[in-house]
């Protein structure tokens, strides 16, 4: 698959089939995904690859916590954004056209309730990918990095069929994947990837999320 090609058909993926992803794939994902740039080349980046049983029950804990109510708490920064103001209107918009695919309407709370837990659950995806840093570093400082590898990974999945959804919500309640998995404190959980093969069927894969134009985002300086 070509540069581009790659690029531009990448998006998230929220509904997969229950097809397992080899590990031997995800080997060469990571493998290739970690030629990612990093400041300094410090390769601020360390990932536990889950699936089967010990990510059920990690989702299911998940969605349990979600239901009591309990607070999330990540132990990553959290991204916060204005109430109102363009972040707040491309939320929406974004959110609106899951909604609108999904055939769940604005007021029904239940099937609000029901897609957010979903990804809690990894989008039923079968296996995912947990991003961890270390606390020797500032709690900012790697996410520049982080970020590039996980557009990496994204992209590399691309090319054995896989679909992707970077996602916080997996790791709202970081306790549960550490009890599933060895992971020592000197270890801050990042973030998650949902990643699988994408079920054609399902309504919300079809989303084309809209992008703003390069005019209203970009300046030209020095050009004739
Ligand atoms: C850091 C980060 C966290 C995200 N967390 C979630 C999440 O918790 N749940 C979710 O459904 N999507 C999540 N996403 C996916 C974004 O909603 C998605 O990338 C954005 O709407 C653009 O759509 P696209 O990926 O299809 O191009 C996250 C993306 C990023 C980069």
């Amino acid at each position: 698959m070509d540069i581009e090609t790659a690029i531009r058909s990448r998006k998230s993926i929220r509904g997969f089939t229950s097809e397992e992803v080899p590990r031997e794939v995800l080997e060469e994902i990571l493998d290739l995904a970690c030629r990612a740039p990093s400041t300094m080349n410090t390769q601020p980046w360390e990932f536990v690859v889950i699936t089967g049983k010990v990510l059920r029950k990690i989702a299911a804990e998940n969605v349990r916590k979600l239901r009591s109510g309990i607070m999330i708490h990540p132990e990553h920064v959290i991204t916060g954004w204005p109430n109102n103001g363009i972040f707040r209107k491309r939320q929406v918009e974004v959110a609106k056209r899951i909604f609108q695919l999904m055939g769940i309407p604005r007021e029904d709370k239940e099937k609000r309730a029901a897609w957010m837990e979903r990804g809690f659950r990894f989008f039923d995806a079968p296996a995912a990918i947990i991003i961890l840093t270390d606390r020797a570093l500032t709690e900012a400082g790697p996410l520049m990095d982080i970020g590039a590898v996980i557009q990496t990974i994204c992209l590399a999945a691309l090319e054995h069929g896989l679909g992707t959804c970077i996602e916080d919500q997996g790791v709202m309640y970081p306790e549960n994947i550490r009890a599933g998995v060895n992971i020592p404190e000197s270890k801050r959980i990042i973030i998650s990837i949902a990643i699988g093969y994408p079920d054609g069927d399902f309504p919300a894969n079809q989303l084309e999320s809209p992008r703003e134009s390069i005019e209203k985002i970009v300046s030209w300086c020095g050009f004739r």
